[in-house]
C-alpha cells in the first residue's frame, strides 16, 4: 500500500465536483438555447445521430449486463433494480436512435417518444433501486426481482418491437401534447431528483465513484429532460442532451469497474449511507486499504481486530443515532476499525495479560493512542480521523489520557468512540476475566456520566440500547 493511494481516500469532501456536475452543463443548455436556438445554426446530421445513439444504447446495454447479472447471482434487490434503469436506458434510446427522423424511417414520433420515455422509465428504477430495502414496497419486490428483471426487459422489447413496426402508436401516445408532456417531464424530474439526493449521501459516505457516477447520471438525466422540454430538434442544445446520455453511462462503467476488485460486494455496498443493516452500512465506509490494516491487527492479536470492528460498529450506530453528516459517520467508521492499531506495537503478552497490570506495564498499554495517531499520520489519514484514534481514552472530566482533556475539549468523534470503547470491552471475554451481559455494562456506563463520559451522547447512547444490544453479525458474536 502506498502513501499515496490511501491520501487519496481520506481527502475531504467537497460539493464543489457534486456542484459542477450540474452548473457546467446547465450553463452549457442555456448558452446554446440563448445563442444558438435559431434555425440556420442547426446540426442536422442524421446518421450522426444514429451513431451516437446506438454508441449510447451500447453501453448502456454492458451496463445492464454487468450489474443485472450481478444482481441476479447477488439475490439483491437494489441492483436487480439499478439494472432495471440500465435496461430500459439501453432498449428504449436504442429505439430513439433506429427510429431517426429520415434514416430508416420517415418523419414519425417514435424518436421523441423514445427520448421521453428513455429518461422516465430509468430514472423511476433509479429513485426506487436508491430507496430503503425494508420499505413496504421493496420487501414485496424482493423475492419476486428476477421476475420482474425478465419481465421488464421483455415488456420493454416488445414496446419497441410495437413501435418500430406501427408507428401509428407513437404519435397516439401523444406524448408531446398537454398536460401529458408537462406531467411526464415533472414526474421525471422529481424521481431523477430523488436518486440524485440519495445516491449524493451515499457518495459522501463510501466516497466510492459508482455512488458518484449514480448521482451525475440522475442529475444528467434531469438536465436532458429539461432539453428536450426547452430545445427544438436537432439543434445544438438538444445534441448536448445525447452527449450527457453517453457520459452518464460511461460515468456508471467507470464505477463499476473501479468496485470491480473491491472485496464489499456490489450488494453491499449499492444501499451506501442508507443501507439499513448496520453491517453493510460500515462495510461500505471502510475503504479497501484501512480493511488492509484491519488485517494486519487481527493477525497480531485476534481480539483487537474483533474489538475494533465492533467498536466501529457501535460508534457508527450512535454517530446515526445523533443524526450526523455522512462524512462524519464515514470518519467514525474508518477510525473506528483502526483506532487501537498502535496497539501493534505493545507486546502480546501485556495486552494478553491474565490479571492485574503492574504500573510500569499500564504506562506501555497507555502509550498506544499516540503510537497509533503516529502511525498512521505517516498514511495521511485526516486530521478528525487521528484526533478519534489519539482521543479515544480521554475522559470527560479530564482523568483520561493521552493529553488529558476534558468535556468538548475531546473532539467529538472520539467520545462518541469512547463510549462504544468501554462497552465492547465490558461485553467481550478478556484473558482476566469473563464478558458482562447487555445490561450490566449499560448501567456501568450510566454511571460514568459528566465524569468517564459525555452526558449528551450517553443519553443517546442509551435510549438506543435500552431495549438490548445492538445487533453484530455471527461473526463478531463473542
Ligand atoms: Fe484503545
Amino acid at each position: 500500500m502506498t502513501t499515496s493511494q490511501l491520501t487519496l481516500e481520506h481527502r475531504p469532501f467537497s460539493f464543489v465536483p457534486a456542484v459542477l456536475v450540474g452548473v457546467i452543463p446547465l450553463a452549457i443548455l442555456i448558452f446554446l438555447l440563448v445563442g444558438y436556438s435559431d434555425v440556420p445554426h442547426h446540426v442536422h446530421t442524421i446518421a450522426q445521430h444514429f451513431y451516437i445513439v446506438s454508441i449510447a444504447s451500447l453501453l448502456a446495454g454492458v451496463v445492464s449486463l454487468i450489474v443485472g447479472v450481478a444482481g441476479i447471482r447477488l439475490r439483491n434487490l437494489q441492483v436487480v433494480l439499478l439494472a432495471l434503469a440500465f435496461i430500459s436506458l439501453g432498449i428504449i434510446f436504442a429505439m430513439h436512435g433506429i427510429a431517426t427522423p429520415g434514416y430508416i424511417y420517415g418523419n414519425t414520433q417514435i424518436s421523441g417518444v423514445a427520448a421521453v420515455l428513455s429518461l422516465l422509465f430509468p430514472c423511476f428504477w433509479l429513485a426506487l433501486s436508491s430507496l430503503d430495502p425494508h420499505l413496504p414496497i421493496m420487501r414485496w419486490l424482493a423475492p419476486r426481482a428476477t421476475l420482474l428483471l425478465w419481465t421488464w426487459t421483455a415488456g420493454v422489447l416488445a414496446f419497441d418491437a410495437l413501435l418500430l413496426s406501427m408507428p401509428n402508436v407513437a404519435d397516439a401516445l401523444q406524448v408531446f401534447t398537454f398536460p401529458v408532456f408537462p406531467f411526464v417531464a415533472l414526474l421525471t424530474l422529481s424521481f431523477a431528483g430523488v436518486a440524485a439526493w440519495r445516491f449524493l449521501q451515499s457518495y459522501r459516505y463510501t466516497r466510492i465513484t459508482l455512488h458518484f457516477a449514480l448521482f451525475a447520471a440522475a442529475i444528467w438525466l434531469m438536465i436532458s429532460m429539461l432539453t428536450i422540454w426547452l430545445s427544438p430538434t436537432w439543434s445544438l442544445a438538444w445534441w448536448e442532451y445525447h452527449v450527457l446520455f453517453l457520459l452518464a453511462i460511461g460515468g456508471v462503467l467507470v464505477g463499476l469497474y473501479q468496485l470491480y476488485g473491491r472485496k464489499a460486494s456490489l450488494a453491499v455496498i449499492i444501499g451506501g449511507h442508507w443501507n439499513p443493516d448496520p453491517v453493510a452500512r460500515l462495510e461500505s465506509a471502510i475503504s479497501p486499504h484501512i480493511r488492509e490494516l484491519l488485517e494486519l491487527t487481527e493477525k497480531h492479536d485476534p481480539y483487537t481486530g474483533g474489538h475494533n470492528y465492533r467498536v466501529a460498529l457501535y460508534a457508527l450506530e450512535l454517530g446515526k443515532a445523533m443524526s450526523l453528516s455522512p462524512e462524519k459517520l464515514r470518519i467514525l467508521a474508518q477510525a473506528g476499525v483502526v483506532h487501537d492499531i498502535g496497539k501493534l506495537e505493545i507486546p502480546y503478552a501485556i495486552l494478553n495479560k491474565p490479571g492485574k497490570l503492574d504500573p510500569d506495564e499500564r504506562q506501555i498499554i497507555e502509550q498506544h493512542p499516540v503510537a497509533g495517531w503516529m502511525y498512521c499520520s505517516r498514511f495521511g489519514f485526516m486530521p478528525e480521523e487521528l484526533e478519534v484514534i489519539r482521543h479515544h481514552h480521554e475522559k470527560w472530566d479530564g482523568t483520561g489520557y493521552p493529553d488529558h482533556l476534558a468535556g468538548a475539549n475531546i473532539p467529538l468523534l472520539a467520545r462518541i468512540t469512547a463510549i462504544a470503547d468501554v462497552y465492547d470491552a465490558l461485553t467481550s471475554k478478556r484473558s482476566y476475566r469473563e464478558p458482562w451481559d447487555h445490561f450490566r455494562a449499560r448501567d456501568f456506563l450510566l454511571e460514568g456520566a459528566g465524569t468517564h463520559f459525555d452526558p449528551e451522547c450517553l443519553n443517546i447512547w442509551a435510549s438506543i440500547t435500552e431495549k438490548g444490544p445492538i445487533e453484530l453479525p455471527p461473526e463478531l458474536e463473542r
